[in-house]
């Protein structure tokens, strides 16, 4: 998201003292060995041992899969680029109808609540397609996708922006469009046979989910006292979802969304309690003032307001920012069953949620991050070990949410712990767990499970886990079960030889409240103040669940012979902030890793980056580089030309979310918060428009001209 509404102040308020001296000795003596940075790092990042790299036992006889296009040149325009034989089509940008009969958007329009709550909202992100059939067509799908946050100036463009949108009251109308401007939406979108796409308005599936409409709390929250408000005295429903960033989708055929920058939309006038100051409520007025409309039915506004007004929860809404943080579980084909809010995956500013490999038998598992500086990753392990009959039937009804609450409210969340020696462990958040140096558990601490989970960030410090440089999306080889994700930047990140400081001007990370401000560098966080970032990638051991490997597969640089392009990135592929993932795979054992980038420059991030190129879809084939004997199997200047940028998106943009048809002859992306884009009157994405236009976030299809597999020769 753009720096105007990001606030990704370290709400990481913890002392977990990194490994900032081991690793400064373990690079030094690398580099004594190995005669120079560059070398040292292509071996540091290469000579793991790495467990388990062989891949599908008939990897070694094939051609290694290959990308058959030219990576891109640096650009800066006000359009999509693609490479030589593609076409990249807009599809469904911001205020696209879903249904017939309705006022169409025009460069004019003032959206009303109505408007916005029956077409697409603002600042597409995650998103993930859902077969309709058995057929699992790859011309005709559901389409669903988040929407993540406002562009207030160009929502409110034809009234010459928002009003009171710093001061005063909030006016009724515009909060409730704000409100329904956000959320997600699912769409069926279908490809004509000239490969042109365009929403089916009026399937019944069709339908917008906003930070207004009602769902159910699932897991250790759902009954709780901290779930209590005057909504819902039983602490059972909350009312909408917020700030929607990544996304993940489960075996069963459900969407997950997942809670980002929430806390903005809430304020605390009180003394405000550990979790409220671990993830940063507002004092006085949050990010778009929602607390100040006068008005409304059931508490609709006030609940923005968590001040406490008496000594009953049933009366206020003081509880109302518990009800949010979480992973959300949809099913995209049944518009009347229950939304649920699966606590038991932790609450925090919850980037996305990705399946781990799936195995028949064995628990089902979720990759979790938190984006803020120094903060922490996370995996949930099921207690029901994975049936094969729980697999998604596309098309068929019957309640997926069953199934959800099977596998997704009752298991262990961990948090991990990267170790100098690249290894880690997951720490259990589980009532039993102990705490080093307290002779006391956490359940002791916390009393139940459901405060542990209110106080995720505050119990992952208590046990040591490892704070990282802002953990943004994540992404499985389903077949090799290996772990990939995003470590956008850290401008936080200290010297080696600094001590770790605190948030609430805390002494130590095992104060409640208290996170990081910041934190010196560790093993797997290695680069202080760092601009460009990094792709993490682990792999859990066999036999050991709490036990895994990890490495560091490419990091962000700008090009040239610095000791930060450890990566040997040149001009061909330099990029920075890596934030959305997705590992596509092409065949048991192959797949493509596409990066995509948020990194900025009016709005963003002001580096050599930013300077050269807009933010970009970037491929890379990782089993090609495992495959070559004596080779490593991360991106290092041997062999980085393998990496490759595939598309640049317009100025001022950031891309995010991504997957491909079935067939891999589409590739969706989204284009989040452009300057000047798209143009008026055509919907061919590679246009830039003659003048400034009203800018719209929208997804983005990417397809080549003869209709071959995206990416390939
Ligand atoms: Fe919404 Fe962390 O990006
Ligand atoms: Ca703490
Ligand atoms: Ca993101």
């Amino acid at each position: 998201m753009s720096k105007e509404v990001e606030d990704h102040r370290i709400h990481n308020r913890s002392g977990n003292l990194p490994f900032a001296a081991i690793v400064e000795r373990r690079l030094s003596r690398r580099s004594v060995m190995c005669g120079g940075l560059g070398l040292a790092a292509a071996t540091m990042l290469g000579g793991f041992g790495w467990p388990g790299t062989s891949r599908a036992a008939d990897g070694a006889a094939r051609a290694p899969l290959s990308l058959g296009f030219a990576s891109l040149a640096p650009r800066m325009t006000d359009a999509v680029v693609v490479p030589e034989g593609y076409v990249a089509q807009v599809l469904i940008p911001w205020g696209t109808p879903l249904v017939s009969g309705m006022a169409q958007w025009h460069p004019e329009l003032d959206p009303t609540p109505g408007f916005q709550a029956a077409s697409t909202g603002m600042h597409h992100d995650g998103m993930y397609h859902f077969a309709l059939d058995a057929s699992d067509r790859s011309d005709d799908f559901l389409l669903v996708l988040n929407h993540e946050y406002l562009d207030q100036s160009a929502l409110w463009a034809a009234r010459g922006g928002p009003t009171n949108a710093k001061q005063g009251a909030r006016p009724l109308d515009e909060a409730r469009t704000e409100i329904n401007a956000h959320g997600v939406c699912v769409v069926r979108v279908r490809r004509d046979e000239q490969g042109h796409w365009a929403p089916v308005l009026d399937d019944p599936r069709n339908r917008r989910i906003t930070t207004a409409t009602p769902m159910l709390l699932a897991g250790p929250l759902r009954g709780s006292l901290h779930a209590v408000t005057a909504y819902s005295p039983q602490g059972t429903q909350a009312r909408g979802t917020n700030n929607n960033c990544a996304c993940g989708y489960t075996p069963w055929g459900t969407y997950l969304t997942c809670e980002e920058n929430w806390p903005e939309i809430f304020i605390n006038r009180a003394e405000q309690e550990p979790d409220q100051l671990r993830l940063g409520l507002a004092e006085s007025r949050s990010i778009y003032g929602w607390e100040t409309v006068e008005g409304g039915v059931d508490g609709e506004f006030e609940r923005f307001d968590n001040t406490p007004r008496g000594d009953d929860p049933r009366a206020d809404y003081r509880n109302e920012a518990r009800t949010y943080g979480y992973v959300v579980e949809i099913d995209p084909y049944d518009p009347e069953r229950a939304i649920y809010k699966r606590t038991a995956l932790g609450r925090f500013r919850h980037e996305g949620c990705w399946p781990g490999k799936l195995v028949a038998g064995q628990p089902v598992v979720f990759y979790t991050g938190h984006d803020a500086r120094n903060e922490y990753i996370y995996k949930f392990v099921s207690r029901a070990p994975w049936d094969p009959s729980d697999a998604n039937r596309p098309g068929e009804h019957y309640d997926r949410q069953a199934i959800g609450a099977k596998y997704m409210d009752h298991g262990t969340l961990y948090v991990a712990r990267f170790d100098e020696d690249g290894s880690g462990e997951w720490l259990p958040l589980a009532e039993d767990t102990p705490v080093p140096g307290q002779g006391r558990t956490l359940g002791e601490i916390y009393g139940d499970l459901a405060r542990i989970i209110v106080n995720t960030c505050d119990a992952a410090d208590l046990l040591g886990a490892t704070p990282m440089d802002r953990p943004e999306w994540g992404t499985v080889d389903p077949s090799s079960g290996e772990v990939y994700m995003s470590l956008t930047n850290n401008s936080k990140r200290t010297e080696a030889d600094s001590a770790a400081s605190f948030t609430q001007e805390g002494e130590s990370i095992g104060t409640p409240g208290v996170g990081y401000a910041t934190a010196p560098v560790n093993a797997a966080n290695p680069r202080p103040d760092n601009d460009h970032g990094q792709v993490i990638r682990w792999l859990e051991r066999d036999g050991e669940p709490e036990r895994f490997d990890w490495e560091i597969f490419v990091f962000g640089a700008a090009p040239g012979e610095t000791a930060d392009n450890r990566s040997g990135l040149d001009d061909a592929n330099a990029f920075a902030s890596p934030d959305g993932l997705w590992y596509d795979q092409r065949g048991e054992g192959e797949g493509i890793l596409w990066i995509q980038t948020d990194n900025g420059i009016d709005k963003g991030r002001d580096n050599a980056v930013a300077e050269m190129v807009n933010d970009q879809v970037l491929a890379i084939v990782p089993g090609a580089l495992s495959r070559r004997e004596g080779a490593a199997s991360v991106v290092d200047p041997s062999n980085q030309a393998e990496l490759k940028r595939f598309a640049i998106v317009p100025n001022q943009a950031e891309v995010t979310g991504i997957f491909a048809t079935p067939d891999r002859t589409a590739l969706f992306i989204n284009v989040q918060h452009p300057g000047n884009w798209p143009a008026y009157d055509s919907d061919d994405a590679t246009l830039a428009p003659s003048a400034q236009v009203r800018p719209r976030s929208s997804t983005v299809v990417i397809q080549r001209r003869d209709g071959g597999r995206i990416g390939e020769a």
